[in-house]
């Protein structure tokens, strides 16, 4: 989506948006995504929704900063579970269901791994706008994101599949129904996504970092930051574009295989498609499955490959991939400086601590790892890390190659017996 920016009113300088936090009375200046609205003029503002999204923070972290290997105060956090839904897919439900709005939907429909459905049921069931369809697989999908489903009042529809059969599906019946739908593969979504990029570079001043860190699923949020960079350095409203990395989980490492092993490239807008085409070819052959216990991002067939890959060319960006143990003992240290966050999103710090021990992050850059959802999406894997026994991945989650749980901090059991508590409380006091 491009816009005609000479015909539209855009701020002199970023701060300018500063002066909308005086009227937070008003929702439009309120809302995270909304405040920006003149720099993802898609619709007239009346018309857009809100339901108060885009209230998160950006936090340096100490601990994780430690862990990933850089200096201590340069590596900070962007809290995107702090949505209202729990994840960052507020950003883009609130454009896209504007869009929606705006031409007359009645119905809205997505295929999700649980945090998309989560948003768009939550949008549909306090704006009462719309009806939410929502598709997802029979896998992995965690208790916390289908149960809001189920609590918003969506239409919820469990394909005998994976996320990518519910993808394939979702479009066919859209199309069929004439279902508006809500994936990344709206255009809409990606320009509330952009907005995370402009709190970013809010909370640091307007200072962009050196780096931003992000995990790659269906690949909308690294395609709207690579848009949000290129938007704000043609405006000239920033001088330097951070480089991005996009971080895969290695059962779902689509994205690391075309670009790190296979050469795809943007190649300034005639892309070399017949590379991912014949990878696509040879996943059927084989049949092959993505399998992560990150469930978020157990994605082979990205949407939004194309677009990533304009991104990563814009953002200098590199991808890498991680593995199921890197993200748990990632999440555990995230979980252990507050606010936690759910196993895909730990793949960011994952892949920074990987991308420091390369030398490609130096260890006095400004490093953002964008944290996508809440804790409590996934409490599931939390406590079987925390288990401390590896064997409850396989039994809970059915997932393999956790060896072990290094942060783990175990429940402590005890008998009902006072002196019993009272000595187990006294040995374990650290
Ligand atoms: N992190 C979380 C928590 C997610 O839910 C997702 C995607 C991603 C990362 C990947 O983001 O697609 O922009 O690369 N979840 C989608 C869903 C697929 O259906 O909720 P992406």
């Amino acid at each position: 989506m491009a816009y005609e920016w000479d015909r539209l009113r855009v701020p002199g300088e970023l701060s300018d948006f500063e002066q909308k936090w005086a009227r937070r009375n008003d929702p439009y200046c309120f809302s995270g995504v909304w405040r920006f609205h003149d720099l993802l003029p898609f619709a007239p503002l009346r018309q857009c929704v809100t339901v108060g999204e885009g209230q998160t923070l950006l936090h340096p972290s100490e601990g994780v900063a430690r862990y990933v290997g850089i200096t201590p105060g340069r590596l900070y956090l962007q809290y995107e579970g702090m949505n209202p839904s729990g994840s960052f897919k507020d950003n883009g439900m609130s454009a896209a269901f504007s869009h929606a709005r705006m031409v007359g939907a009645r119905r809205a429909a997505c295929a999700s791994t649980g945090n998309t459905s989560a948003s768009l049921a939550l949008y549909c069931s306090v704006t009462r706008l719309m009806k939410a369809v929502i598709f997802i697989g029979s896998g992995k999908i965690s208790y916390g994101k289908l149960s809001q489903a189920l609590d918003y009042g969506a239409l919820t529809v469990q394909i005998a599949g994976d996320f990518d059969d519910a993808m394939a599906r979702v479009q066919e019946v859209s199309r069929e129904l004439g279902i508006y739908l809500v994936n990344s593969v709206n255009p809409f979504r990606l320009e509330g996504q952009k907005t995370i990029m402009f709190r970013v570079l809010e909370a640091l001043g307007w200072q962009p970092p050196d780096w931003i860190v992000v995990p790659g699923g269906n690949l909308g949020n690294s395609s709207a930051f690579g848009k949000a960079f290129h938007e704000l350095h043609e405006l000239g409203l920033i001088d330097r574009i951070p480089r991005l990395a996009v971080i895969n989980a290695a059962g779902a490492n689509t994205l690391y295989e075309l670009v790190e092993h296979r050469g795809l490239r943007w190649n300034a807008g005639r892309p070399n498609l017949d590379v991912s085409d014949a990878y696509f070819a040879e996943m059927n052959a084989k049949h092959e499955r993505a399998s992560t216990l990150a469930s978020a991002i157990e994605i082979n067939r990205p949407v939004n490959l194309t677009k990533c890959i304009r991104a990563l060319e814009w953002c200098d960006g590199v991808v890498r991939e991680v593995t199921d143990q890197e993200i748990l003992d990632a999440k555990a240290q995230v979980g252990a400086g507050g606010m936690g966050c759910e196993p895909a999103s730990a793949a960011s710090v994952a892949g920074a601590k990987k991308l420091a021990a390369e030398g490609l992050i130096a260890s006095d850059d400004r490093v953002v790892c964008i944290l996508t959802g809440h804790q409590l999406k996934d409490p599931t894997a939390t406590v079987a890390y925390h288990s401390g026994d590896p064997k409850k991945f396989e039994e809970v989650l059915g997932s393999r190659g956790v060896e072990t749980t290094q942060f783990a901090n175990h429940p402590v059991a005890v008998p009902n017996n006072l002196d019993k508590i009272i000595e187990a409380i006294n040995t374990h006091d650290h």
